[in-house]
């Protein structure tokens, strides 16, 4: 069992709380995706449980073994740096062989050439085994970071945003690459990014982690249907939430503690209205959709069209949400946890 369990770990240095009281278990064979922005904890985490860093308290097992206080070598992990972390003096082939050439090992030369071959392929670099790292691309050095990591089977592999050097279409197939070869080792993956796109689309389950702490731990699909604040909301989905306070809204029959409305651009029906009280201000055609932004009393929502509806600027609308969300003043889910509430519509007036 290549699992991961961390209980009540805390880290600090000097007076910065990088990790507060973190437990989190991730399962055998689990893609988890902890999403953080900078500074929220991801890289202490990781080399916590690869063992370069010590916790304060808690606990670390990786598979059945306590690894609590077990050396970085014996903990059988694999670390993919935030930063390339790749030997300038050699090529390709001799990179990717280096983790099968550790002393202890003493694997047989044809042994090492057919891992690394097999591995290049998996990670697309196969045609350029005998290049030196220094003559290659930005995309293909990170290919061949992700694809020394893969060259042994640890219990599990620790990735540390190693997609966040590249440009957008080569982090887009990274991504997917990434998440097939996962799936065909059935591998265990620790992978942390401040990238809601990369989280949503690879994890089996996100960690949303902030400050230190681990908010909420769910499917892409459970946070972003039901987070547990208004914060972890905004994190997830594009274009954001759309965050109403409820005192702008007039007398309305919510629920007692309600302070903000959250509103997805998908909860949001426009109706063409030349009464009524928003006004068109910008259309976004993205070709299957338009982003539709929205001036109501002095606040802009954006909203999500179909393409082929025509929506001209300055035309006024009629807007309503429906399955909207409900936070208090400390921005806590009403319904966190719990299923959502079945709301009527709310038209804005
Ligand atoms: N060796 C260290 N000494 C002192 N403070 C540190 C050290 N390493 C991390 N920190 C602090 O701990 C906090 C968490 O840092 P960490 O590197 O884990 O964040 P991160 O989520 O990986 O951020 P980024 O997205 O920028 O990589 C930060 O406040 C950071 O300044
Ligand atoms: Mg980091």
């Amino acid at each position: 069992m290549s699992r991961i369990t961390l209980t009540g770990i805390s880290k600090r240095f000097g007076d910065v709380v990088a990790l507060a009281d973190i437990s989190l278990a991730v399962a055998d064979g689990e893609f988890m995706v902890l999403l953080g922005p900078t500074g929220a904890g991801k890289t202490t985490l990781l080399r916590l449980v690869a063992g370069l860093e010590r916790p304060e308290a808690g606990s670390i097992s990786i598979g059945d073994r306590d690894a609590t206080h077990e050396s970085p070598a014996s903990r059988d992990v694999s670390f993919v740096f935030q930063r390339y972390s790749l030997y300038p003096h050699l090529t390709v082939f001799e990179n990717l062989a280096f983790p099968l050439r550790a002393p202890a090992r003493r694997f047989p030369a044809a042994q090492i050439r057919s891992v690394v071959e097999k591995t290049a392929q998996l990670v697309r670099i196969d045609h350029k085994l005998s290049t030196p790292v220094t003559k290659l691309s930005g995309g293909e050095m990170q290919r061949v970071a992700i694809g020394r990591a893969l060259v042994r089977r640890p219990s599990v592999y620790l990735m540390d945003e190693p997609l966040s050097s590249l440009d957008a279409k080569l982090r887009a197939e990274l991504r997917l690459e990434l998440k097939h070869i996962q799936r065909d080792l059935g591998a265990t993956i620790l992978y942390v990014t401040h990238d809601q796109t990369e989280a949503m689309t690879m994890a089996t389950r996100i960690g949303i982690l902030d400050r230190g702490e681990l908010i909420q731990v769910g499917t892409a699909r459970e946070i972003y249907e039901n987070p547990v604040t208004a914060e972890v909301a905004a994190r997830l989905g594009t274009p954001r939430i759309n965050l109403i306070p409820v005192a702008s809204l007039g007398e309305r029959n919510l629920p007692k503690p309600a302070a903000l409305v959250g509103a997805r651009t998908e909860h949001i029906r426009l109706t063409s209205d030349p009464g009524g009280p928003g006004t068109v201000t910008m259309v976004e055609h993205l070709g299957n959709e338009s982003h539709v932004h929205v001036e109501l009393g002095g606040r802009e929502l954006v909203c999500l069209a179909e393409p082929q509806r025509a929506i001209a600027t300055g035309s006024r609308v009629g807007v309503t949400l429906s399955n909207f969300l409900l936070f208090d003043d400390h921005g806590r889910n009403l319904d966190a946890g719990g299923r959502v509430s079945d709301r009527s519509e709310l038209v804005l007036a």
